[in-house]
Protein backbone atom coordinates (compact mmCIF):
# COMPACT_ATOMS: atom_id res chain seq x y z
CA UNK A 1 0.00 0.00 0.00
CA UNK A 2 1.28 3.19 -0.71
CA UNK A 3 0.30 7.08 0.17
CA UNK A 4 1.56 9.27 -2.52
CA UNK A 5 4.49 7.01 -3.46
CA UNK A 6 6.00 6.34 -0.65
CA UNK A 7 5.45 2.84 0.85
CA UNK A 8 2.22 3.44 3.37
CA UNK A 9 3.68 4.07 6.98
CA UNK A 10 1.63 1.77 9.27
CA UNK A 11 1.20 2.22 13.38
CA UNK A 12 1.25 -1.17 15.35
CA UNK A 13 -0.09 -0.25 18.64
CA UNK A 14 -2.00 2.91 20.14
CA UNK A 15 1.14 4.83 22.36
CA UNK A 16 -0.02 4.57 26.09
CA UNK A 17 2.22 7.54 27.06
CA UNK A 18 2.82 10.86 25.79
CA UNK A 19 6.51 12.38 25.74
CA UNK A 20 8.17 13.21 29.31
CA UNK A 21 8.02 16.97 29.22
CA UNK A 22 5.35 17.19 26.67
CA UNK A 23 1.84 16.74 28.54
CA UNK A 24 0.44 18.83 25.87
CA UNK A 25 1.45 17.24 22.64
CA UNK A 26 -0.09 14.35 20.87
CA UNK A 27 2.27 11.22 21.39
CA UNK A 28 5.37 11.20 19.26
CA UNK A 29 4.07 8.06 17.23
CA UNK A 30 0.96 9.74 16.37
CA UNK A 31 2.77 13.39 15.34
CA UNK A 32 5.61 10.92 13.35
CA UNK A 33 2.21 9.09 11.38
CA UNK A 34 1.26 12.57 10.04
CA UNK A 35 4.81 13.25 9.50
CA UNK A 36 4.71 10.11 7.19
CA UNK A 37 1.35 11.44 5.54
CA UNK A 38 -2.36 12.12 6.60
CA UNK A 39 -3.30 8.17 6.77
CA UNK A 40 -1.49 5.47 8.28
CA UNK A 41 -2.32 1.26 8.12
CA UNK A 42 -3.37 0.19 11.51
CA UNK A 43 -3.68 -3.37 12.64
CA UNK A 44 -6.36 -3.76 15.69
CA UNK A 45 -5.41 -5.67 18.32
CA UNK A 46 -7.27 -8.75 16.96
CA UNK A 47 -5.33 -8.43 14.06
CA UNK A 48 -8.38 -6.37 11.88
CA UNK A 49 -6.42 -4.49 9.40
CA UNK A 50 -7.82 -0.96 9.69
CA UNK A 51 -6.46 2.82 9.51
CA UNK A 52 -5.64 5.92 11.25
CA UNK A 53 -6.23 9.19 10.06
CA UNK A 54 -3.77 11.90 11.18
CA UNK A 55 -4.66 14.63 8.38
CA UNK A 56 -6.56 17.62 9.12
CA UNK A 57 -8.51 17.30 5.56
CA UNK A 58 -8.96 13.67 5.54
CA UNK A 59 -10.22 13.85 9.44
CA UNK A 60 -12.90 16.75 8.05
CA UNK A 61 -13.57 15.05 5.09
CA UNK A 62 -14.55 11.65 6.77
CA UNK A 63 -16.95 13.26 9.31
CA UNK A 64 -18.71 14.79 6.40
CA UNK A 65 -19.29 11.30 4.76
CA UNK A 66 -22.12 9.26 5.41
CA UNK A 67 -20.33 6.34 4.20
CA UNK A 68 -18.59 6.44 7.53
CA UNK A 69 -20.69 5.18 10.70
CA UNK A 70 -20.56 6.15 14.12
CA UNK A 71 -22.45 2.74 14.80
CA UNK A 72 -21.30 1.12 18.70
CA UNK A 73 -22.26 -2.11 16.99
CA UNK A 74 -20.26 -1.71 14.08
CA UNK A 75 -16.89 -0.63 16.25
CA UNK A 76 -13.55 -1.91 17.32
CA UNK A 77 -11.52 -0.63 20.04
CA UNK A 78 -8.44 0.21 19.43
CA UNK A 79 -6.60 -1.10 22.11
CA UNK A 80 -8.94 -3.72 23.00
CA UNK A 81 -9.62 -7.07 21.48
CA UNK A 82 -13.32 -7.84 22.39
CA UNK A 83 -12.68 -11.37 20.44
CA UNK A 84 -15.97 -12.93 19.34
CA UNK A 85 -18.46 -10.97 22.10
CA UNK A 86 -20.81 -9.44 20.00
CA UNK A 87 -21.25 -5.67 20.53
CA UNK A 88 -24.85 -4.66 21.13
CA UNK A 89 -26.06 -1.62 19.85
CA UNK A 90 -26.45 1.79 21.92
CA UNK A 91 -28.93 1.84 24.12
CA UNK A 92 -32.21 4.15 23.51
CA UNK A 93 -31.32 8.03 23.54
CA UNK A 94 -27.52 7.31 23.48
CA UNK A 95 -27.13 9.11 19.76
CA UNK A 96 -23.46 10.14 19.59
CA UNK A 97 -23.18 6.39 18.62
CA UNK A 98 -25.94 5.99 16.04
CA UNK A 99 -26.20 6.56 11.76
CA UNK A 100 -29.08 8.44 10.85
CA UNK A 101 -32.28 8.57 10.93
CA UNK A 102 -32.03 6.92 14.77
CA UNK A 103 -29.79 10.00 15.53
CA UNK A 104 -31.91 12.94 14.42
CA UNK A 105 -34.45 11.17 16.18
CA UNK A 106 -32.54 12.64 19.24
CA UNK A 107 -30.62 15.20 18.14
CA UNK A 108 -33.30 17.43 16.26
CA UNK A 109 -35.49 17.72 19.92
CA UNK A 110 -32.29 19.26 21.67
CA UNK A 111 -30.97 21.37 18.98
CA UNK A 112 -32.94 24.39 19.96
CA UNK A 113 -32.30 23.69 23.99
CA UNK A 114 -28.22 24.29 22.85
CA UNK A 115 -28.77 27.20 20.77
CA UNK A 116 -25.62 30.28 20.74
CA UNK A 117 -28.42 32.45 22.44
CA UNK A 118 -29.88 29.84 24.51
CA UNK A 119 -26.35 29.51 26.06
CA UNK A 120 -25.55 33.14 25.63
CA UNK A 121 -28.10 33.70 28.20
CA UNK A 122 -26.89 31.08 31.01
CA UNK A 123 -23.46 33.63 31.09
CA UNK A 124 -24.94 35.39 34.14
CA UNK A 125 -25.38 32.08 35.72
CA UNK A 126 -21.83 30.86 34.84
CA UNK A 127 -21.06 34.12 35.93
CA UNK A 128 -22.46 33.82 39.40
CA UNK A 129 -21.19 30.00 39.81
CA UNK A 130 -17.58 30.47 38.69
CA UNK A 131 -17.34 33.35 41.09
CA UNK A 132 -19.07 31.51 44.27
CA UNK A 133 -16.33 28.88 43.41
CA UNK A 134 -13.31 31.75 43.34
CA UNK A 135 -14.70 32.98 46.52
CA UNK A 136 -14.15 29.61 48.00
CA UNK A 137 -10.85 29.22 46.79
CA UNK A 138 -9.94 32.41 47.89
CA UNK A 139 -11.25 31.94 51.43
CA UNK A 140 -9.82 28.62 52.02
CA UNK A 141 -6.59 29.92 51.45
CA UNK A 142 -3.98 28.20 49.23
CA UNK A 143 -3.06 25.67 48.34
CA UNK A 144 -5.74 23.94 45.98
CA UNK A 145 -6.47 21.48 43.45
CA UNK A 146 -8.13 23.44 40.89
CA UNK A 147 -9.18 20.30 39.62
CA UNK A 148 -12.00 19.39 42.60
CA UNK A 149 -12.04 23.56 43.43
CA UNK A 150 -12.85 24.96 39.91
CA UNK A 151 -12.59 22.74 37.08
CA UNK A 152 -15.43 19.81 38.08
CA UNK A 153 -17.84 21.63 39.68
CA UNK A 154 -18.60 24.42 37.31
CA UNK A 155 -19.71 22.46 34.41
CA UNK A 156 -21.23 19.63 36.49
CA UNK A 157 -23.71 22.54 38.30
CA UNK A 158 -24.43 23.62 34.60
CA UNK A 159 -25.35 20.42 33.70
CA UNK A 160 -27.21 19.38 37.04
CA UNK A 161 -29.15 22.80 36.26
CA UNK A 162 -29.90 22.06 32.37
CA UNK A 163 -31.23 18.41 33.36
CA UNK A 164 -33.39 19.57 36.44
CA UNK A 165 -31.39 17.62 38.74
CA UNK A 166 -32.97 18.45 42.53
CA UNK A 167 -30.24 20.38 44.37
CA UNK A 168 -30.38 18.28 47.20
CA UNK A 169 -29.50 15.42 44.94
CA UNK A 170 -26.42 16.78 43.27
CA UNK A 171 -23.37 15.90 45.76
CA UNK A 172 -24.47 12.09 45.47
CA UNK A 173 -25.39 12.21 41.89
CA UNK A 174 -22.21 14.72 41.35
CA UNK A 175 -19.93 11.74 42.92
CA UNK A 176 -21.94 8.79 40.88
CA UNK A 177 -21.20 10.24 37.83
CA UNK A 178 -17.75 10.87 38.55
CA UNK A 179 -16.68 7.68 39.66
CA UNK A 180 -17.38 5.72 36.37
CA UNK A 181 -15.86 9.14 34.37
CA UNK A 182 -12.55 9.49 35.87
CA UNK A 183 -10.90 6.19 34.62
CA UNK A 184 -9.11 5.21 38.03
CA UNK A 185 -12.34 3.04 39.03
CA UNK A 186 -11.97 -0.68 39.53
CA UNK A 187 -14.52 -2.79 37.37
CA UNK A 188 -16.76 -3.35 40.00
CA UNK A 189 -17.39 0.12 41.64
CA UNK A 190 -17.79 1.52 38.04
CA UNK A 191 -20.45 -0.73 37.48
CA UNK A 192 -21.87 -0.17 40.34
CA UNK A 193 -22.19 3.75 39.80
CA UNK A 194 -23.42 3.17 36.28
CA UNK A 195 -26.22 1.73 37.13
CA UNK A 196 -27.07 3.82 40.19
CA UNK A 197 -26.61 7.20 37.85
CA UNK A 198 -29.22 5.11 35.55
CA UNK A 199 -31.58 4.34 38.05
CA UNK A 200 -31.41 8.18 39.32
CA UNK A 201 -32.02 9.26 35.77
CA UNK A 202 -34.89 6.74 35.52
CA UNK A 203 -36.59 8.14 38.43
CA UNK A 204 -35.45 11.43 37.28
CA UNK A 205 -37.51 11.20 34.33
CA UNK A 206 -40.44 9.60 35.74
CA UNK A 207 -40.52 12.78 37.92
CA UNK A 208 -39.76 15.67 34.99
CA UNK A 209 -43.28 13.54 33.45
CA UNK A 210 -45.42 13.74 36.94
CA UNK A 211 -44.50 17.53 37.60
CA UNK A 212 -42.52 19.80 34.26
CA UNK A 213 -40.22 22.41 36.03
CA UNK A 214 -38.21 24.42 33.60
CA UNK A 215 -35.37 22.51 32.50
CA UNK A 216 -34.31 20.56 29.39
CA UNK A 217 -35.35 17.01 30.65
CA UNK A 218 -38.90 18.64 31.32
CA UNK A 219 -39.41 20.12 27.64
CA UNK A 220 -38.34 16.61 26.33
CA UNK A 221 -41.59 14.75 28.10
CA UNK A 222 -43.82 17.22 25.70
CA UNK A 223 -42.57 14.65 22.91
CA UNK A 224 -42.81 11.35 21.80
CA UNK A 225 -39.52 10.26 23.09
CA UNK A 226 -40.09 7.43 25.80
CA UNK A 227 -38.74 7.58 29.10
CA UNK A 228 -35.86 5.07 27.99
CA UNK A 229 -34.84 6.93 25.72
CA UNK A 230 -35.39 10.45 27.95
CA UNK A 231 -33.02 8.49 30.21
CA UNK A 232 -30.24 7.58 27.43
CA UNK A 233 -30.40 11.09 26.29
CA UNK A 234 -29.55 12.63 29.89
CA UNK A 235 -27.04 10.15 30.30
CA UNK A 236 -24.81 11.43 26.79
CA UNK A 237 -25.76 14.52 28.09
CA UNK A 238 -23.82 14.02 31.39
CA UNK A 239 -21.08 11.61 29.83
CA UNK A 240 -20.40 14.12 27.19
CA UNK A 241 -20.58 17.83 28.43
CA UNK A 242 -19.15 17.05 32.24
CA UNK A 243 -15.66 15.42 31.56
CA UNK A 244 -14.76 16.98 28.81
CA UNK A 245 -15.24 21.30 30.19
CA UNK A 246 -13.84 19.83 33.31
CA UNK A 247 -10.27 18.62 31.63
CA UNK A 248 -10.32 21.45 29.18
CA UNK A 249 -10.85 23.98 32.34
CA UNK A 250 -7.74 21.52 34.26
CA UNK A 251 -4.99 20.98 31.53
CA UNK A 252 -6.16 24.36 30.07
CA UNK A 253 -4.98 26.29 33.24
CA UNK A 254 -2.07 24.05 33.63
CA UNK A 255 -1.01 25.16 29.70
CA UNK A 256 -1.75 28.64 30.96
CA UNK A 257 0.63 28.38 33.74
CA UNK A 258 3.38 26.76 31.47
CA UNK A 259 3.26 29.51 29.05
CA UNK A 260 3.32 32.18 31.35
CA UNK A 261 3.38 35.17 28.03
CA UNK A 262 0.14 33.89 26.71
CA UNK A 263 -1.22 33.70 30.58
CA UNK A 264 0.09 37.63 30.62
CA UNK A 265 -1.86 38.48 27.61
CA UNK A 266 -5.02 37.21 28.67
CA UNK A 267 -4.67 38.82 31.95
CA UNK A 268 -4.31 41.76 30.20
CA UNK A 269 -6.83 41.92 27.72
CA UNK A 270 -10.08 39.64 29.35
CA UNK A 271 -11.35 40.48 25.49
CA UNK A 272 -9.38 38.12 24.27
CA UNK A 273 -10.68 34.94 25.86
CA UNK A 274 -12.97 34.03 23.36
CA UNK A 275 -9.98 33.40 20.77
CA UNK A 276 -7.59 31.94 23.50
CA UNK A 277 -10.65 29.49 23.93
CA UNK A 278 -10.45 28.66 20.44
CA UNK A 279 -6.60 28.11 20.52
CA UNK A 280 -7.01 25.88 24.10
CA UNK A 281 -9.48 23.88 22.47
CA UNK A 282 -7.01 23.46 19.39
CA UNK A 283 -4.36 23.10 21.22
CA UNK A 284 -5.14 20.42 23.62
CA UNK A 285 -7.71 18.65 22.15
CA UNK A 286 -9.08 16.86 25.34
CA UNK A 287 -11.46 14.45 23.19
CA UNK A 288 -8.23 13.18 21.04
CA UNK A 289 -9.60 10.44 18.96
CA UNK A 290 -12.68 9.11 17.26
CA UNK A 291 -13.99 5.57 15.90
CA UNK A 292 -15.99 5.08 12.48
CA UNK A 293 -16.54 2.12 10.44
CA UNK A 294 -16.90 2.19 6.58
CA UNK A 295 -20.07 1.16 5.16
CA UNK A 296 -18.93 0.28 1.82
CA UNK A 297 -15.63 0.70 -0.28
CA UNK A 298 -14.35 4.57 0.15
CA UNK A 299 -11.10 5.64 -1.32
CA UNK A 300 -9.52 8.66 1.23
CA UNK A 301 -6.40 10.06 0.50
CA UNK A 302 -5.32 7.54 -2.34
CA UNK A 303 -6.14 4.77 -0.33
CA UNK A 304 -9.07 2.38 -0.35
CA UNK A 305 -10.82 1.79 2.51
CA UNK A 306 -12.74 -1.63 2.54
CA UNK A 307 -16.57 -1.69 3.82
CA UNK A 308 -16.02 -2.96 7.34
CA UNK A 309 -13.04 -1.54 7.97
CA UNK A 310 -12.45 0.52 11.24
CA UNK A 311 -10.86 3.51 10.92
CA UNK A 312 -9.27 5.66 14.03
CA UNK A 313 -9.61 9.69 13.52
CA UNK A 314 -7.14 11.35 15.48
CA UNK A 315 -9.23 14.99 16.32
CA UNK A 316 -5.10 15.68 18.34
CA UNK A 317 -3.19 15.62 15.12
CA UNK A 318 -5.33 17.05 12.89
CA UNK A 319 -5.60 20.18 15.15
CA UNK A 320 -1.62 20.68 15.22
CA UNK A 321 -1.40 19.80 11.27
CA UNK A 322 1.19 21.47 9.77
CA UNK A 323 -0.65 21.80 6.55
CA UNK A 324 -3.20 23.41 8.17
CA UNK A 325 -1.82 25.81 10.86
CA UNK A 326 1.08 27.84 11.18
CA UNK A 327 3.42 26.44 14.05
CA UNK A 328 0.77 24.13 14.86
CA UNK A 329 2.56 23.14 18.10
CA UNK A 330 2.83 26.26 19.69
CA UNK A 331 0.21 27.45 21.94
CA UNK A 332 -0.69 31.29 20.96
CA UNK A 333 -3.95 33.29 22.08
CA UNK A 334 -3.73 35.48 19.24
CA UNK A 335 -3.60 32.79 16.76
CA UNK A 336 -5.62 33.79 13.91
CA UNK A 337 -5.79 30.15 11.68
CA UNK A 338 -9.17 28.98 13.36
CA UNK A 339 -11.43 26.29 12.25
CA UNK A 340 -10.18 23.70 14.92
CA UNK A 341 -12.17 19.80 14.77
CA UNK A 342 -11.58 19.89 18.70
CA UNK A 343 -15.59 19.69 19.02
CA UNK A 344 -15.62 17.24 15.92
CA UNK A 345 -17.89 17.95 12.48
CA UNK A 346 -20.31 17.22 10.46
CA UNK A 347 -23.86 15.22 11.77
CA UNK A 348 -22.07 14.58 15.63
CA UNK A 349 -20.46 17.67 15.86
CA UNK A 350 -20.62 18.43 19.57
CA UNK A 351 -24.56 19.38 20.99
CA UNK A 352 -23.00 21.34 23.73
CA UNK A 353 -20.02 23.55 22.31
CA UNK A 354 -21.88 26.77 22.82
CA UNK A 355 -22.34 25.65 26.57
CA UNK A 356 -18.74 24.93 26.79
CA UNK A 357 -17.88 28.03 25.49
CA UNK A 358 -19.51 30.00 28.08
CA UNK A 359 -18.51 28.41 30.46
CA UNK A 360 -14.85 28.51 29.59
CA UNK A 361 -15.05 32.26 28.07
CA UNK A 362 -16.39 32.79 31.74
CA UNK A 363 -13.90 30.95 33.86
CA UNK A 364 -10.27 31.28 32.36
CA UNK A 365 -10.65 34.61 32.61
CA UNK A 366 -12.13 34.85 36.20
CA UNK A 367 -9.42 32.83 37.24
CA UNK A 368 -6.27 34.15 35.66
CA UNK A 369 -8.04 37.90 37.35
CA UNK A 370 -8.32 36.75 40.94
CA UNK A 371 -5.26 35.43 41.23
CA UNK A 372 -3.03 37.26 40.01
CA UNK A 373 -0.25 35.24 41.45
CA UNK A 374 -1.39 31.64 40.74
CA UNK A 375 1.29 29.36 40.20
CA UNK A 376 2.30 25.47 40.36
CA UNK A 377 1.83 23.83 43.80
CA UNK A 378 4.29 21.19 42.77
CA UNK A 379 6.84 20.85 40.15
CA UNK A 380 5.35 20.93 36.06
CA UNK A 381 6.61 17.06 35.91
CA UNK A 382 5.07 16.31 39.45
CA UNK A 383 1.37 16.72 38.21
CA UNK A 384 -0.51 13.66 37.62
CA UNK A 385 -1.50 13.19 34.12
CA UNK A 386 -4.06 11.13 32.48
CA UNK A 387 -3.19 8.16 31.00
CA UNK A 388 -3.44 8.20 26.55
CA UNK A 389 -6.05 4.91 27.18
CA UNK A 390 -8.18 7.75 28.79
CA UNK A 391 -10.98 8.46 26.42
CA UNK A 392 -11.03 12.25 27.01
CA UNK A 393 -7.03 13.32 28.06
CA UNK A 394 -6.73 15.78 31.29
CA UNK A 395 -4.83 16.04 34.86
CA UNK A 396 -5.78 14.02 37.57
CA UNK A 397 -5.28 16.72 39.42
CA UNK A 398 -4.04 20.40 39.56
CA UNK A 399 -1.92 21.32 42.87
CA UNK A 400 -1.77 25.24 42.56
CA UNK A 401 -1.12 27.90 45.08
CA UNK A 402 -0.91 31.77 45.38
CA UNK A 403 0.34 34.86 47.34
CA UNK A 404 -2.49 34.90 50.19
C1 LIG B 1 -20.20 15.36 20.60
C2 LIG B 1 -16.12 17.46 22.20
C3 LIG B 1 -18.63 19.70 25.71
C4 LIG B 1 -22.57 17.23 24.41
C5 LIG B 1 -18.89 15.78 20.69
C6 LIG B 1 -17.85 15.47 19.74
C7 LIG B 1 -16.70 16.03 20.20
C8 LIG B 1 -17.02 16.74 21.44
C9 LIG B 1 -15.32 15.97 19.57
C10 LIG B 1 -18.00 14.67 18.44
C11 LIG B 1 -17.79 13.20 18.60
C12 LIG B 1 -17.71 12.45 17.30
O1 LIG B 1 -17.14 12.98 16.32
O2 LIG B 1 -18.18 11.30 17.21
C13 LIG B 1 -16.45 18.23 23.29
C14 LIG B 1 -15.50 19.07 24.02
C15 LIG B 1 -16.22 19.69 25.01
C16 LIG B 1 -17.60 19.26 24.91
C17 LIG B 1 -14.01 19.20 23.71
C18 LIG B 1 -15.77 20.67 26.07
C19 LIG B 1 -14.84 21.55 25.92
C20 LIG B 1 -19.92 19.27 25.65
C21 LIG B 1 -21.00 19.70 26.50
C22 LIG B 1 -22.11 18.97 26.15
C23 LIG B 1 -21.73 18.10 25.06
C24 LIG B 1 -20.89 20.76 27.59
C25 LIG B 1 -23.52 18.99 26.67
C26 LIG B 1 -24.06 19.74 27.49
C27 LIG B 1 -22.24 16.50 23.29
C28 LIG B 1 -23.17 15.60 22.63
C29 LIG B 1 -22.49 15.05 21.54
C30 LIG B 1 -21.15 15.63 21.55
C31 LIG B 1 -24.60 15.31 23.06
C32 LIG B 1 -23.03 14.04 20.54
C33 LIG B 1 -23.55 14.77 19.35
C34 LIG B 1 -24.09 13.85 18.26
O3 LIG B 1 -23.73 12.66 18.21
O4 LIG B 1 -24.88 14.34 17.46
N1 LIG B 1 -18.37 16.58 21.70
N2 LIG B 1 -17.70 18.36 23.86
N3 LIG B 1 -20.40 18.30 24.78
N4 LIG B 1 -21.05 16.50 22.62
FE1 LIG B 1 -19.40 17.54 23.17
Amino acid sequence: RTVMGESLHAVTTMPTARQPGCPFDPPAELVDARRHGPISGYAFPGGQPGWLITGYDLVRSVLADSRFSSRKELMLHPTIDYGDIEIPPAPPGEFLLMDEPQHSRYRKPLMGKFTVRRMRLLTERVAQITADHLDAMEKAGPPADLVTAFAKPIPAIMICELLGVPYQDRKSFQEQVDSFMNGETSDEDLIAAYTATQDYLAELVATKRANPTDDVLSDLTDSDLTDEELKGIALILLAAGLDTTANMLALGTFALLRNPEQLAALRADPALADRAVEELLRYLSVAKTFMRTALEDVEVGGQTIKAGSPVILSYHTANRDPERFTAPHVLDLHRQDGGHLAFGHGIHQCLGQQLARVEMRVAFPALVSRFPTLRLAVPPEGVSLRPETADIYGVKSLPVTWDA
